[in-house]
């Protein structure tokens, strides 16, 4: 198995495009939305160090949990989805690097088992509202919300990233707009804005190039009938504690 990236260079300015999605150590793309792990790599390597202990409470298929175990640094990842933990217990059976890896079914609103002040770097995705249902009936599944809900959903979620990420720390999380009705919700920035409430300050916007989109050739037709543009990039914002 090849554990790195070929010829890995850290990006330098604000749009990110991973058209090989990175296909090194257990990752794969199987997890519905999941995400490129040089968008993990990069954040990882910019904003934190060795040994320091990651928070990613939107876990999913495990992206973050492999690239901070082979970058030596510890991670916490939570989920919902006890399927989704599954898999990243399967993701992170591998004996290369010396992070230490906790896995705990959380939802990313109540993170009680966390202290204050605790976490060197928060790295993380979201659902995107009800993009992608990642569940059918799970109570605190926030990817079931409608758009004003999810948003809500984000208030708490915003205070707890706060509360236990350390003083001057960094937290970044992924997220993309979304299109209703032909018209564009902006809730990239909308979610930015529950975490500037509580008292993030906005460091990088960084624009990710989106490639391979699943519906990208049925959206084609309805697209060019409508007179609108494929939603193609995602943001990526970091802010600081
Ligand atoms: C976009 S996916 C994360 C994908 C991940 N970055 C990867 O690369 O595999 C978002 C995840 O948020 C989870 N989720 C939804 N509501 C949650 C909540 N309240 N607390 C924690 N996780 C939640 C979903 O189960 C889903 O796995």
């Amino acid at each position: 198995m090849k554990w790195e990236p070929d010829n890995f260079q850290l990006e330098h300015n604000s749009v990110w495009s991973f058209p090989e999605r990175g296909n090194w150590a257990t990752h794969d793309s199987n997890y519905r939305g999941n995400c490129s792990p040089y968008v993990f790599r990069n954040l990882l390597i910019r904003y934190s160090n060795e040994s320091d202990w990651i928070l990613d409470q939107f876990v999913g298929g495990g992206t973050s949990l492999v690239e901070a175990k082979l970058l030596n640094r510890n991670i916490i990842g939570t989920d919902i989805n006890p399927d989704a933990l599954e898999i990243c217990r399967t993701k992170v059976n591998f004996g290369v690097g010396t992070g230490k890896v906790e896995i705990r079914l959380s939802d990313a609103r109540h993170l009680d088992f966390i202290k204050d002040n605790s976490i060197d770097f928060i790295c993380t995705h979201p659902p995107y509202a009800n993009v992608i249902k990642y569940s059918n009936d799970i109570k605190a599944d926030i990817s079931l919300l409608d758009y004003d809900c999810f948003l809500s959903a984000m208030e708490p979620v915003a205070i707890e990233a706060y509360r236990v990420l350390k003083k001057n720390k960094y937290c970044a999380f992924i997220i993309g707009d979304i299109r209703q009705k032909s018209f564009i919700r902006h809730l990239g920035f909308d979610t930015l804005k529950r975490f500037e409430q509580v008292g993030f300050k906005l460091k990088d916007t960084i624009i990710k190039v989106q490639h391979n989109c699943q519906s990208t050739h049925k959206w084609k037709r309805i697209a060019i009938d409508n007179n609108f543009f494929l939603l193609a990039h995602e943001y990526i914002f970091v802010m600081k504690k």
